[in-house]
């Protein structure tokens, strides 16, 4: 085959160019929004646990590297551009690989689902495919309501599971309601609040579908004992218990599973359902998927073996990366490295709350997971883009922006670890300044 001519395929606009294009033709108010915080993150070139604008944070400024602690919500869990991934997805294509047929039976598919359920909590050894998180979601939603014969679903005020139909139905008002999107069926409750569940928790109710570490909620960590009386309360009711890992899982708490030891080495709980998605990819391949139990399979498929469809989810190229993902990061040494940096920035972001108790509340996380909360939204919000212009790619939660979420990539070393906490405290540092 002969070379394609086109080679560049970074930087092809300048900044200015893509700005005016975005806004005609993709989505005007998100550059208005960016420009109002006076801050521009483009990716431009990306390699590992960072990436570099593609030109300035401030028009005339010269490109700048960041650590990429969003991660994409764990995207990036093995950074950008993982050599071991784009080799795989490289040899897939020479390979003869492509999307696949949803229709036919697919290898990869095969390959991939029994991956899982070697490496899923026991008992949970059937996947549906998708494309994204939202997907998989609705999946297991759809998957209960059948099951059970039920529709209603609770769900975590704060809680996040995306943005699609009965995702969204999960989500905080602010999010469905300009969709005119609500059902009195599906109802929030605080998380972590033991008592509140077993009061929504009735004979009407098809699920409970819960993040094991609320990610948009504020990193919330619940107390020790609660998923598990979560599991007596759904089974005392006939209820499915839905655990999302779209941003929790795949080891990102030094344990493969947040719900199966990783918030709690003593409390391994096993839900009915478990849902992945963005790590899936690897960065570079979206694919989602919906595991659950086996007993769930016949109450959805038996009558019609297309009950779920998606044509590009499960594809034949997604399944063959997310299987090397799973290889890489299921490794022992891989999670015990995630734990080792873990302790490393944990302990390190506990000092820097500690010497600036002033403004900044606490901090929470397991394994690369990390919640900073100051007292104030503003200086949660201020401080957030101090600490981007350090050269720290961060976010606030966006259901409780007084706190930071922080995610490393996976593959983050000691030296970038030091190097992450040196600079998140002179963001912090910078924002009193400014503050005083
Ligand atoms: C916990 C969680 N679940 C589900 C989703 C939805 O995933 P997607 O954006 O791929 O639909 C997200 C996205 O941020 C998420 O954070």
């Amino acid at each position: 085959m002969s070379d394609h001519p086109k080679k560049k395929f970074i930087g092809t606009l300048s900044q200015k160019e893509l700005v005016k294009l975005y806004s005609k033709h993709v989505n005007a108010p998100k550059v208005r929004m960016f420009k109002g915080f006076g801050l521009s993150v483009i990716p431009g070139e990306r390699k590992g646990v960072k990436l570099k604008t593609l030109e300035g944070l401030r028009v005339g400024e010269p490109p700048i590297e960041l650590y990429n602690c969003h991660s994409s919500g764990g995207v990036f869990n093995l950074g950008h551009q993982n050599p071991r991934i784009i080799q795989l997805l490289k040899n897939a294509l020479d390979g003869g690989l492509d999307i696949g047929d949803h229709l036919l039976l697919s290898e990869w598919r095969a390959l991939l689902g029994k991956k899982l359920a070697e490496l899923m909590p026991p008992g949970i050894t059937k996947t549906t495919f998708g494309v994204g998180g939202g997907e998989a979601v609705d999946c297991a939603i759809k998957f209960s309501r059948a099951y059970t014969k039920r529709k209603g679903c609770i769900s975590a005020i704060g809680g996040y599971h995306g943005h699609t139909g009965f995702a969204l139905l999960t989500g905080d008002p602010e999010f469905k309601d300009p969709f005119l999107w609500n059902f009195p069926e599906f109802q929030q409750i605080p998380f972590g609040d033991i008592d509140a569940m077993r009061k929504a928790v009735t004979e009407d109710v098809a699920c409970v579908i819960l993040e094991s570490i609320p990610a948009s909620g504020g990193v919330l960590i619940a107390p020790e004992g609660y998923f598990a009386e979560v599991r007596e309360i759904c089974d005392e009711k006939g209820v499915m218990m839905i655990n999302d890992e779209v941003q929790s899982g795949l080891g990102r708490t030094g344990v493969f599973w947040a719900i199966y030891g990783g918030l709690y080495s003593d409390e391994k709980v096993v839900p009915d359902f478990m849902v992945c998605a963005k790590g899936m990819s690897s960065g570079v391949y979206p694919l989602s998927t919906c595991s659950y139990k086996p007993f769930i399979e016949k109450s959805v498929f038996k009558d019609d073996p297309f009950a779920q469809l998606s044509t590009t989810g499960g594809s034949d190229l997604g399944c063959a990366v997310a299987l090397e993902m799973l290889e890489i990061q299921s490794d022992p040494k891989f999670l015990d490295h995630v734990k080792e940096m873990g302790k490393l920035f944990g302990g390190g972001l506990k000092e820097i709350v500690e010497e600036n108790s002033d403004i900044l509340k606490e901090t929470r996380g397991r394994g690369l997971m990390w919640g900073l909360e100051f007292f104030k939204e503003e200086d949660s919000q201020l401080g957030m883009l101090s600490i981007i212009k350090e050269g720290v790619l961060l976010n606030y939660c966006v259901n409780k922006k007084d706190t930071h979420i922080i995610m490393p990539p996976l593959i983050v070393k000691k030296a970038d670890i030091e190097d992450i906490l040196k600079r998140i405290n002179k963001g912090i540092l910078n924002l009193k300044k400014l503050l005083t």
